[in-house]
């Protein structure tokens, strides 16, 4: 087992660099399923669940070459299976995607109950009823999911409920179908745009990604030979605007789209923190305490549920007292008790919680309960005075590449270590 060891307070002081989006890569290399052919991707995130989905695709059948830490060449010509491992795709959220890739690939395909962080229910009704509008059938059986299809039909499908990972998937099995697909109430993220863009980049006729009406026209087939590079992860950078407040820093973080953080942007000169936009970065510092702050996370463009908790610990220490409200995930506030051992005063119950500021935090042994919860409290730690232990990296490793490297860079005292 690993522990980051953080000795706080440090600033964080000087510049960084974001990497890919997760949540958009996660899409992608399930979408090159879709292809019959060989394309290259690159500012790939070299992060654990990217990993795993590598080793889905060749045990899949497909050829990757890491061509450096963050570019692969996939061929997807000899996929010969239709059976994706269940052990590794009930390890993580996004194996969902191999589903509408491979009903539009092959009209078949069985995957594991999708796993990923324990957020609260996350059902996939709205998945599985765009599958079965699009003329498939879908069987959740023994912890297995299995979907087939003797020709996917384009329709119209409202989403009751706006959803990155149904919007995407059943933008992945309308590419190939026969007619129009029209999705309404589609979610409008950032990455939703990205995945249209490589599928689009590929032969693909997707229109209005990134509104709440997305229409695909089917096309035969795409076409390989591209080389397609991840939109940067706007909750990565986010996480490092709000270290440069909660740890009274200056950072300048590089290549990054601003545009994807106004939200964040807004919400930090809200409690009177410093932004300078310069389009593909931006520089967030600290001047003055943090104000108290009312937040709510919305899907795009509202606040992220994936920025909250590292909100939360910049509203930790604020002048008065914040209240987030949680709308997507019911159980996003368990990193609360861990940066209350820190001394904070946070009340959750539900999907709200109270946060009085408190002076300072102080130096505990933490343990992450997810991915974004586990970068909070490095976030916290690095702010904290003293030493804190963050425990069940598994979980940080997931989406953020090389991230004790990242903060050492900007000054955190930080290691890694084995137990
Ligand atoms: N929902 C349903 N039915 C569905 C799908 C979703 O009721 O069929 C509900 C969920 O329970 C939730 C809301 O709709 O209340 C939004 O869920 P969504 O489908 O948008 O979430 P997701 O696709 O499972 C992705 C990210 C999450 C991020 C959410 C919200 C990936 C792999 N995961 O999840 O990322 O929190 O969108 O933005 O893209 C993370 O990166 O830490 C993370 C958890």
């Amino acid at each position: 087992m690993e522990k980051l060891i953080i000795t706080g307070p440090t600033p964080l002081k000087g510049e960084v660099e974001i990497n890919g989006a997760k949540n958009a890569a996660v899409a992608i290399l399930p979408a090159t399923l879709l292809i019959n052919g060989v394309c290259t991707i690159n500012n790939l995130p070299n992060i654990s669940d990217v990993q795993i989905l590598c080793k889905i695709l060749e045990k899949m059948g497909a050829k990757i070459t890491w061509n450096s830490s963050n570019e692969i060449t996939i061929d997807t010509r000899n996929i010969n299976t239709t059976q994706a491992p269940l052990d590794l795709t009930s390890k993580f959220r996004a194996s969902y995607y191999l589903i509408g890739a491979m009903l539009g690939r092959a009209g078949k395909i069985e995957v594991g109950m999708p796993g990923g962080c324990k957020l609260g229910a996350r059902p996939i009704d709205q998945h599985i009823k765009g599958f079965e509008l699009l003329g498939a059938s879908v069987e959740v059986r023994n912890g297995a999911i299995s979907a087939k299809a003797n020709c996917l039909k384009g329709n119209s499908i409202y989403m009751d409920v706006v959803s990155v990972g149904a919007t995407i998937n059943i933008m992945l099995a309308a590419v190939l179908a026969k007619g129009t697909t029209v999705i309404d109430n589609a979610a409008k993220e950032p990455h939703i745009v990205d995945v249209a863009n490589f599928l689009n980049t590929m032969g693909a006729d997707i229109r209005g990604a990134g509104t709440d009406v997305i229409k695909i026209n089917g096309v035969e087939k795409l076409h390989g030979d591209c080389t397609y590079s991840v939109v940067p992860d706007q909750i990565e950078a986010g996480t490092f605007m709000l270290a440069a407040i909660a740890s009274k820093g200056d950072l300048l973080i590089k290549n990054c789209i601003t545009k994807h953080l106004e939200c964040i942007t807004a919400k930090i000169l809200e409690i009177g923190g410093n932004v300078e936009d310069y389009g593909d970065s931006i520089r967030v510092w600290y001047t003055k305490r943090p104000n108290k702050a009312i937040i709510k996370t919305l899907p795009y463009p509202g606040f992220p549920t994936d920025l909250q908790p590292q909100m939360g610990v910049v509203l930790s220490t604020a002048n008065g007292t914040s209240i987030i409200n949680e709308s997507i995930w019911e159980s996003r506030f368990q990193y609360t008790d861990e940066l209350n051992k820190m001394g904070a005063k946070i009340t959750a119950q539900g999907k709200s919680a109270v946060f009085e500021g408190v002076d300072e935090l102080f130096g505990a042994p933490v343990y992450s309960t997810d991915l974004r919860a586990g970068a909070a409290l490095i976030v916290a730690g690095v702010s904290a005075n003293g030493v804190t232990e963050v425990y069940n990296l598994q979980h940080i490793d997931r989406g953020y590449e090389n991230i004790e490297e990242k903060f050492r860079k900007i000054g955190a005292n930080i290691q890694r270590v084995k137990e």
